[in-house]
């Protein structure tokens, strides 16, 4: 099935062009191009992302196709067209949207990921998963990254392929990000294998902080060291950015990062009442299970002491029930 791969890879290619060209030279992208400055993004951005725009017309791209003779049935098979089933006739999936391409890791277009301009639902269109496109196995904007991923030997990973393009302008230019689901276990192995520091930079709201916490766990597992970036309450790393600055995003949310062991302290005490006695000494045994976990009696020693000071208790109190739990998980 070569020759379905190379039409459907050839068909995005040229997709990607034509949103692309729709978005920079023509008319009837101005309001896209508007939108995009006015969210900061500037040429450089759309350029090396090469990000188009959809016009709101049902059958552009379909007569684009028809034109160069492709067979559209193959084309809705890849999630680029759609077929209404009461009459059989073919028309645009995406319209009247920002489009982002998105790359295997070779940088060939696989997929698109489109936003809607106006707040309407649903607010990000993607590609459906393909022969050709499988979210779980691709981390968007790892081609562009890489060079910047390989010398600073770290990954910035991010929820959205917006914060990706954001932090880029910001100079963070080791950033990828999952397509809008939660980490698998595949693109945590193709991180690990690229670099070994991850620092997780997801949006610090109620899910962010829950999915930052359930990757933490799959990149720990395929050998990462991990970091958590922090931010204010409600902002996105592109909000971030915009809000604060470019050099305070660098200098205070990737360079200050938490280890993650400071993120899964933060995290066990959501929704507890430290001043009730019974729920401090469950959050003192949750946080004791994970330092019996860190395999270093230094970094050990640093969080038992952390502890100790923060809620006045012997440190060889903790230290004894630290052991206790220690040789219960062996
Ligand atoms: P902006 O609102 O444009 O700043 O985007 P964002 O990246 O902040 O979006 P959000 O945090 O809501 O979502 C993060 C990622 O989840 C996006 O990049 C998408 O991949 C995905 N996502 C969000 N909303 C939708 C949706 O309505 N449908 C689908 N399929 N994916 C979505
Ligand atoms: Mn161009
Ligand atoms: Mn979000
Ligand atoms: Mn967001
Ligand atoms: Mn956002």
């Amino acid at each position: 099935k070569t020759n379905d791969f190379s039409v459907a890879l050839r068909a995005h290619d040229l997709l990607q062009k034509f949103y692309h060209h729709f978005l920079v030279n023509t008319k009837e992208g101005k309001d896209a191009l508007l939108y995009l400055e006015k969210r900061g993004f500037t040429d450089k951005e759309i350029e090396r992302f090469q990000i188009g725009y959809a016009p709101n017309s049902s059958d552009l791209a379909t007569r684009f196709f028809e034109k160069r003779g492709f067979n559209l049935y193959e084309l809705v098979k890849s999630g680029l067209l759609s077929r209404r089933e009461s009459d059989g006739k073919f028309y645009d999936r995406f319209r009247n949207r920002i489009m982002f391409p998105i790359w295997d890791h070779q940088g060939r277009t696989i997929g698109f990921g489109g936003r809607s301009l106006s707040d309407e639902e649903p607010k990000y269109l993607n590609s459906p998963d393909t022969k050709l496109f499988n979210k779980g196995k691709i981390l968007y904007g790892l081609h562009l990254a890489k060079p910047a991923i390989r010398k600073k030997e770290q990954v910035v990973l991010f929820e959205g392929y917006i914060d990706v393009i954001s932090a880029w302008r910001a100079g963070v230019e080791n950033g990828v990000a999952t397509l809008g689901t939660s980490l698998t276990e595949e693109q945590a192995r193709i991180i690990r294998r690229n670099a070994e520091t991850v620092v997780i930079c997801y949006d610090s709201d109620h899910a962010g902080i829950n999915a930052a916490y359930r990757a933490q766990s799959i990149l720990t597992n395929v050998g990462c060291t991990v970091r958590i970036a922090k931010m204010p309450e409600g902002y996105d790393p592109d909000e971030y950015i915009l809000a604060f600055g470019h050099e305070s995003f660098q200098k205070n949310v990737i360079d200050q990062s938490m280890t993650l062991m400071a993120f899964k302290m933060d995290y066990l005490r959501k929704g507890k009442n430290l001043k009730n006695e019974g729920e401090l000494i469950a959050y003192i045994e949750e946080v004791l299970k994970e330092i019996s976990m860190l395999p270093g009696a230094i970094e050990r020693d640093h969080y038992l002491r952390q502890l100790s000071e923060e809620f006045s208790i012997s440190l060889d109190a903790l230290k004894s029930e630290q052991y206790q739990i220690y040789r219960k998980l062996r």
